[in-house]
Order: C-alpha cells, then structure tokens, then sequence
C-alpha cells in the first residue's frame, strides 16, 4: 500500500514537520480572519475511538468540516470492529471508502496492522505508545509563544507514557534536549532513550530536571486503560507534581503545555492553568489548526505545497 501515513513523528521529515506547524499558523491566520479554504470538499474521514476523547475528536471533526469535507465517528460497540471483525478486513473496506482513517487505541499494534491494510492515510489519534497529534499542537504553540525550540531544552514530569514517548521523538526531529523525571519503574520507552542518547536524560528530582529548562510539561498520573492502577501510581507520584514552585526553578521564560484533560490538584496544582506561564488553553485550540495542517498535507498535498 502506497498511502502516506502519520502514526509516529518519525513518518515525517523534520522539514516536513517544521512545515506542518508553519501552516498550522498560516491555517489558523485563514480561519480568525474569516476566510473560507474548503480543499477537502467531498472528502471524508473515518475517526475510529476505542478510548474516550474530547479535543481529538473535535478537532477533527470540526477540522474536516472547516476544510469543507465531513468526518464519520466509528466506535468499536457499534461496528463490526467491536464483534471481531479482522483489522486488516476492516482497512480493506474502510479505506475503499474514506479518504483517511484517525484511529485512538489501545496496542500501537493496531495502527500498523490497520495502517499496511489501507489504501488511504492512517492517523494516529493515540495509541498506549504515542500521541504524535498532540506534539504538532505543542510545537506549533512553542513556536507562536516563545519562538524556535532548536537547542532549547524542555522538561517531561511525571509517567513516562504515551506523551512522554512522543515528547522524545519530537526532541529528535525537532532538535531540543528533553528532562525526564519519573518515578524508577515508569521510564519511556527503553528503544526511544536508546535512540536519543544524551539528548534525553532521566532524573529522579524533578526540581533537577527543570532547573534552566525553558519548556516543561506533564500529563495525568494513569493512563486511559490504566485505571486499576490509580491507587498505587498517586503515591508514587505525589512527588511530581508540577506547581509554581517547581515552574519558578524553570528559566525566566519557561511555558508550561498539559495536554489536557488535566486532573487539577493531581499531576498539576489546582491554579497552574491560570498561571501566566500556562498556554494550556492555546495549546488546545492549536490541535484544531495543527491537524487541519496535518489532513491536508495528507490528503490534499497540492494545497499543503501551495
Ligand atoms: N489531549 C487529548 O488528546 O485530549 P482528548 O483525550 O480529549 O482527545
Ligand atoms: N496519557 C493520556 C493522554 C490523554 C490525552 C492517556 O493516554 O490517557
């Protein structure tokens, strides 16, 4: 299968994600100022959610609809999906008659089988692995707010999951150095750190970790699928939470980004969203215009390259 697909940062070339937030901007100038761009007209997007969802969801939706195509919600229960139909069947027959498929998920795994069995673009909308979609909208909002990311150095805290995975990947293709700090036990991936070498680091203190950093981030304590683990995870993690505290260890000019849905009190203090160095808000608003980027380089390269 020929098609294009977008189911790691690593899909893309660094010029081309470095293009993909340039016209995110350009897309998100197009839409405060009224104007109608509808290249996708006639076009139609598959949006598979095996897990719940608020912002991926709506921005593709409303991404879709804005570029003048539609958008299929498709959960599991009411597919033939959810009753064991085959993955590779059921890319066969979907992308016979979609223009793309966004799936959330649970193993990576079903992406890649979906992704080789597709005649049209893959996009992952979340796996237990990666959030690629979610580091378009975070780099677009660096770049609005504090400009390059190159040679910068940005701090994850907390879990070392799906965000963080990808949060290393982008480090790679967007050439910044990256602070972990997470508990021993819940590091990223061991391939990806391998991979980055002595651009990512561990620590244990996150005061260490964002000491001179100039981004830091962090995401919910258990994951979607990890619930049963609640318990033991908030006394693990207490230690991590990200406050005003710890953000004033950070640089002068640090931004703070949460992918949201945030749990307030938890992973962040209950007032760090209304703190001057949040762009939490921004940065959510920026999945709409970093996807609407993202379909239409893959589905409309001739607009993307105009
Ligand atoms: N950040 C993010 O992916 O949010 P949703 O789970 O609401 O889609
Ligand atoms: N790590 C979180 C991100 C949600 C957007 C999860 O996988 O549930």
């Amino acid at each position: 299968m020929s098609a294009r697909h977008f189911l790691s940062l690593k899909d893309c070339t660094p010029d081309e994600l470095v293009g993909l937030i340039r016209r995110g901007m350009e897309l998100k100038g197009l839409r405060n100022s009224g104007v109608l761009f509808e290249p996708l007209k006639n076009r139609v997007l598959g949006m598979i959610f095996e897990k719940a969802s608020t912002r991926t969801r709506l921005s593709f939706e409303a991404g879709m609809i804005q570029l003048g195509g539609q958008a299929i919600f498709l959960s599991p229960r009411d597919t033939q999906l959810g009753r064991g139909e085959p993955i590779s069947d059921s890319a066969i027959v979907m992308s016979r008659m979609l223009d793309a498929v966004m799936i959330r998920t649970f193993a990576h795994s079903t992406l890649t089988e979906f992704a080789a069995n597709s005649r049209v673009p893959v996009i992952n909308g979340l796996s237990d692995d990666l959030h690629p979609c979610q580091l378009l909208a975070d780099m677009q909002t660096f770049h609005e707010q504090r400009g390059s990311i190159v040679g910068k150095t940005a701090a994850w805290i907390g879990d070392g999951n799906n965000m963080c995975n990808s949060y290393i990947e982008a480090a790679i293709q967007f050439d910044f150095k990256l602070h972990v700090a997470c508990p021993q036990g819940y590091e990223p991936n061991a391939a990806l750190l391998a991979e980055a070498g002595e651009r990512v680091k561990i620590f244990r203190d996150p005061r260490e970790a964002v000491a001179g950093v100039h981004l830091v981030s962090t995401d919910v304590w258990a994951s979607m699928g990890q619930e049963e683990e609640i318990a033991e995870r908030h006394k693990l993690f207490a230690p991590y939470q990200v406050n005003r505290a710890l953000l004033d260890a950070a640089d002068d000019n640090v931004l703070f980004l949460h992918c949201l849905p945030a749990h307030r009190g938890e992973e962040i203090s209950v007032d760090l969203l209304d703190d001057p160095r949040s762009a939490a808000w921004d940065q959510a608003e920026n999945r709409l215009h970093a996807q609407k980027a993202l379909l239409e380089f893959l589905v409309e390269p001739a607009y993307h390259h105009a």
